[in-house]
């Protein structure tokens, strides 16, 4: 089955180690037939979430409007959503976070936008696994909160510099991913 596949990614490093995990998959999953929207989180403008409890009432899903409201219509679309970006202090940069927080939109709103499948692609300096749980876990929290089932997970571990990535095998674990979608 072909799917929509909508993917957004938090780092502001076009030559980093999660974008290269991001194209991996992004080629793979176009070679498999499914049509794939990407947003750079760190290239647009969305800020955090303003707790109003007015989203959806303007016609936009928020009523602060900025690129989350271009981002919104894609996710409400998508069969899939896959999250990709860098452990920034043990936890989510903040350029993708006001998208995550924002998710918030829908459950106020009442949209339902269940049922869809969830990926994570993440990495970190460091050369241990548990520093992308502050990733990790508020995905799979979220996911599960939204209804949305994990498809898969990339955690690649003791990448600093861009192109450390290439060391290990994290863009053939982000295709291999996308091949099993
Ligand atoms: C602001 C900032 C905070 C970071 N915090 C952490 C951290 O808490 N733990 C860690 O292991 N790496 C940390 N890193 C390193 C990045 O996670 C690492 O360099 C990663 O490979 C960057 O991915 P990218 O190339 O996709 O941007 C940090 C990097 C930056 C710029």
């Amino acid at each position: 089955m072909r799917k929509k596949i909508v993917v957004i990614t938090g780092s502001p490093r076009k030559n980093g180690n999660s974008f290269a995990m991001t194209d991996a998959f992004i080629k793979a999953a176009e070679k498999k037939g499914h049509t794939v929207t990407r947003f750079d989180a760190a290239m647009k403008h969305v800020g955090g979430c303003h707790a109003c409890e007015t989203c959806f009432k303007t016609g936009k899903a928020c009523s602060f409007d900025d690129d989350f409201n271009v981002i919104a219509p894609a996710i409400m679309e998508a069969d899939v959503v896959v999250f990709s970006m860098p452990v920034y202090w043990y936890s989510i940069p903040a350029q993708i976070k006001g998208v995550i927080d924002r998710l918030f939109s829908f459950c106020v709103a009442g949209k339902d936008i269940s049922g869809k499948e969830c990926v994570l692609l993440t990495c970190c300096e460091e050369d241990d696994m548990s520093v992308m749980d502050g990733v990790r876990i508020p995905i799979e929290r979220s996911a599960a909160l939204l209804k949305w089932k994990m498809s898969g997970e990339v955690l690649i571990s003791g990448v600093l510099n861009a192109g450390d990535i290439e060391k290990t095998d994290g863009c053939k674990q982000a295709a291999a991913l996308a091949e099993n979608i």
